[in-house]
Order: structure tokens, then C-alpha cells, then sequence
């Protein structure tokens, strides 16, 4: 069966390699592949190409994540609760919509860090990447806030939620009494190296950055968290979990998730 990536550009995913690493592992003949679609044509490629025999599932990136909502048959409650789907299954004629972006990330932190439940997390942005992670980690941390360059964007997903929000500029003071700084922003991201969301003089021992940017693997936060002796996790790990849960849903065997952080970290290395 065919399985693909929906996005617009999607040249550089390292989830071809990823999935099909598992495929292989497990001896099943299905084929991953990237498929750019221009937003103007999503919905016809959703009547020709994915709901098609030959269809299995796919994932759904960058800009097409909040579109997909109307265009799927049924959202099951992760996509609901994300308010977007990063997760397409094809069975019996019925198009289903998940996210495992959120549930992904929140695992990832969860194995390196430990228990969360008493922590004070402080979650920087407050985008689509934001939006799915603190429906995710409100209810499995103590305290949750979200730090947003735009307040207004901060004060909605704190309000939806029930949590508190803040001005990534005004109120960066609070990441000091944090357990946890979760960046969800895009600052630091491949070409942008070297720049952080936050001041490093509120960082200090103790301290998880968790950054979910997963291109530079170490980005400037991760940096300035270690150099204050605190502890960092970078984006891959939660690329890798969505994926171990997206393939899942899709084939009900779970494949080895070492075995896709080790294409994905590969295939990260070769495009630079
Ligand atoms: N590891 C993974 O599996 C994974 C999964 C999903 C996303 N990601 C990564 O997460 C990041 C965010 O993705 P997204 O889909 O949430 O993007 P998005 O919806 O475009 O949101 C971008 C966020 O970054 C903030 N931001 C952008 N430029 C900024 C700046 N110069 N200073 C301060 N804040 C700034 C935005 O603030 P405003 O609201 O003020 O514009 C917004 O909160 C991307 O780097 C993406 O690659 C990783």
C-alpha cells in the first residue's frame, strides 16, 4: 500500500526515511513517500489520490494541518483536542483524522524527563506545535504557562485550556521558577541558528529544556540550558514518537522506535 506525506514543500522530510526504515525492518512491502500539494489542490488530491485503493494513511504537515479538519470523514479526539490532524488512516472507505504530534512530544519528554506531574512548566509559543502540546501537558503538570511573543494568541489557547499566558518578552522573568521550558516557537530553527526565544540569564541547574525544533539538533536554548548546567532534549525524539503511533494506527504493529530515530537522525545528517 502507498502511505504519504501531505505538505507544501515537502523536498526535505526526513519521514520517508523514517517510516520506510520500519516498513523494511518488519518485511511489509508498503511504500512511504513525500507528496507536495499546493493548498489550492488539497481537497482534489483528497478525492483522487487518498481515498484510492491503493491508500493506506498518511501524515499531514506545514500548511495543511487546520484544513484537513474539514476534509476528513471523522476526527478522532487527539485531533479534536489539537485543533488540527498531523495523522491520515484510510480503512472501509472512511477517512479519519488523529494527531499524534502532541501525544508524541509529551512521551519524548516524559522518558527523559521523568515524572512531570509536580513540575512548573513553562510552554514558550503558542502556534499550531503549542496549541496541540498544551491541550496535551496542562492535564499531567502541575502548573502550565504559556509565554507567546503575540499576547493576544497566548491569552486564546490559555483561555480554551484554562491555564495562565504571558508576553514571551514582558513576563520572561517566570522562566526562572520553572521545572520545565518547553519551546514552541520556530526561533532557532534551521537557517536561524544562534537565536533563542529567551534570555539565557533566566536559565539555570535543575532545569529541562525540552526545544520540539528538531533542525539544528542542538539549538541555542538547548545550548544555553546545558551551559547553565540545566538538562536538554531536542525535537527528534517527539518526530520520532508521532511517527511510532501514526504507524501504529495505520498497521496496528508497533515498529521499533530506535530503529526511526536512526533513519531520521541519518537522514537529518545527509541534507546538511
Ligand atoms: N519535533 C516535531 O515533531 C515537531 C512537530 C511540529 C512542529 N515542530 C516545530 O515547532 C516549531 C513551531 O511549529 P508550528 O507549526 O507551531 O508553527 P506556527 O504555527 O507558525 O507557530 C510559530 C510560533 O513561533 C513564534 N515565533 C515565530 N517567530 C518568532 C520570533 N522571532 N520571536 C518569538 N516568537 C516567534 C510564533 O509567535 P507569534 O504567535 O507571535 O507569531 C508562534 O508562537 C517549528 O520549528 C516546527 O518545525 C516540531
Amino acid at each position: 500500500m502507498k502511505f504519504y506525506l501531505l505538505g507544501y514543500p515537502v523536498g526535505h522530510s526526513v519521514s520517508p526515511p523514517m517510516h520506510n526504515a520500519a516498513f523494511n525492518e518488519l518485511g511489509m512491502s508498503h511504500e512511504y513517500s513525500s507528496l507536495g500539494v499546493e493548498p489550492s489542490k488539497l481537497a482534489e488530491i483528497i478525492s483522487t489520490r487518498i481515498r484510492a485503493d491503493e491508500f493506506g494513511g498518511g501524515s499531514v504537515t506545514i500548511p495543511h494541518k487546520i484544513e484537513m479538519l474539514r476534509l476528513v470523514d471523522e476526527l478522532d479526539e487527539s485531533a479534536e483536542m489539537a485543533g488540527a490532524v498531523n495523522t491520515l488512516q484510510w480503512k472501509d472507505g472512511v477517512l479519519t483524522g488523529y494527531n499524534t504530534d502532541a501525544t508524541g512530544g509529551v512521551r519524548a519528554l516524559i522518558e527523559s524527563y521523568g515524572d512531570i506531574s509536580q513540575t512548573n512548566t513553562v510552554l514558550l509559543g503558542a502556534g499550531g506545535a503549542a496549541n496541540a502540546l498544551a491541550a496535551q501537558l496542562k492535564p499531567r503538570v502541575k502548573e502550565l504557562t504559556i509565554l507567546n511573543r503575540t499576547e493576544e494568541k497566548a491569552r486564546a489557547l490559555a483561555e480554551r485550556i484554562g491555564t495562565n499566558f504571558g508576553s514571551i518578552i514582558r513576563d520572561q522573568a517566570l522562566i526562572e521558577s520553572a521545572d520545565i521550558i518547553v519551546n514552541a516557537t520556530s526561533v532557532g530553527m534551521h537557517p536561524n541558528v544562534g537565536e533563542s526565544p529567551i534570555d539565557k540569564k533566566y536559565l539555570h541547574d535543575g532545569q529541562m529544556v525540552f526545544d520540539i525544533v528538531y533542525n539544528p539538533q542542538k539549538t541555542q536554548i538547548m545550548l544555553d540550558a546545558e551551559e547553565a548546567e540545566g538538562r536538554s532534549l531536542g525535537g527528534l525524539w517527539m518526530l520520532v514518537y508521532q511517527g511510532v503511533e501514526a504507524f501504529e494506527i495505520w498497521t496496528g504493529v508497533r515498529p521499533s522506535a530506535q530503529t526511526m530515530y536512526d533513519a531520521a537522525k541519518m537522514a537529518l545528517l545527509e541534507r546538511h
